[in-house]
């Protein structure tokens, strides 16, 4: 009884570390810009750990931002079907969320806002998250800035969106200086950290 015990616990937890699912929410029109590239170097670290990953580029998604209609505090849905819902199941699904995005002005990109002004659908109507507990989330950032402090910005933005929802964070990552896909490529000090932070997200 006590082996088959430990054989089944062994089993929910080789389970939990094989299908481990991260997902990140694109912000960036680029597909092969420098924000992909620098998600895919934090998922490539997730997967030397066995998660199961994807990426949900919003460009390709048809959706408009938050109405303010409040359908969503007395509906567990939002009212506007469209193209969230995709975004809503794959946030339900996965353990770890990262939200990735290029600055524009300052800021994240307006695709990347709408979908977080849309998560209020994700929030009941005495404001407590109606996803499961457990999740984490993460930043990433670039800029062609050298210095400016954008990424912080944005991470203080995206981290008062998940108290919300209960999501903790497993931290974030900028790159700074970057135009295109092949200056962040240069930087093979910041994707080995990429790499390593995709590792330690699932860990
Ligand atoms: C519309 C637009 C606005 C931008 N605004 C800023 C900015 O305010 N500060 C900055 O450092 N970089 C700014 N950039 C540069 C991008 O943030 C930077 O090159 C980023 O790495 C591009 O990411 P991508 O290659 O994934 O498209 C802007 C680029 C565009 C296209």
């Amino acid at each position: 009884m006590k082996i088959m015990e430990g054989v089944e616990y062994l089993l929910v937890k080789e389970n939990k570390t094989m299908y481990m699912k991260v997902i990140a929410i694109d912000g960036g029109p680029r597909k092969a810009g420098s924000t992909t590239t620098l998600v895919s170097h934090i998922l490539k670290g997730a997967e030397k750990k066995g998660a199961e990953t994807e990426i949900i580029s919003l460009y390709d998604l048809d959706y408009s931002g938050c109405r303010g209609c409040l359908y969503c505090k007395s509906h567990n849905s939002c009212k506007q079907d469209d193209d969230m819902n995709i975004v809503y199941d794959k946030i339900w699904d996965a353990d770890v969320i990262l939200f990735a995005t290029p600055v524009y002005f300052a800021q994240m990109t307006g695709q990347l806002k709408n979908c977080l002004d849309r998560l209020y659908a994700l929030i009941d109507a005495e404001y407590v998250s109606r996803l499961s507990a457990g999740k984490k989330f993460g930043v990433v950032v670039t800029q062609g800035d050298e210095s400016a402090p954008f990424c912080e910005t944005i991470k203080s933005t995206i981290e008062f969106t998940m108290e919300f929802l209960g999501i903790e964070s497993c931290g974030s990552i900028n790159a700074n200086g970057v135009h295109e896909a092949a200056d962040l490529l240069r930087m093979t000090d910041l994707l080995a950290k990429a790499e390593a932070f995709g590792e330690k997200a699932v860990s």
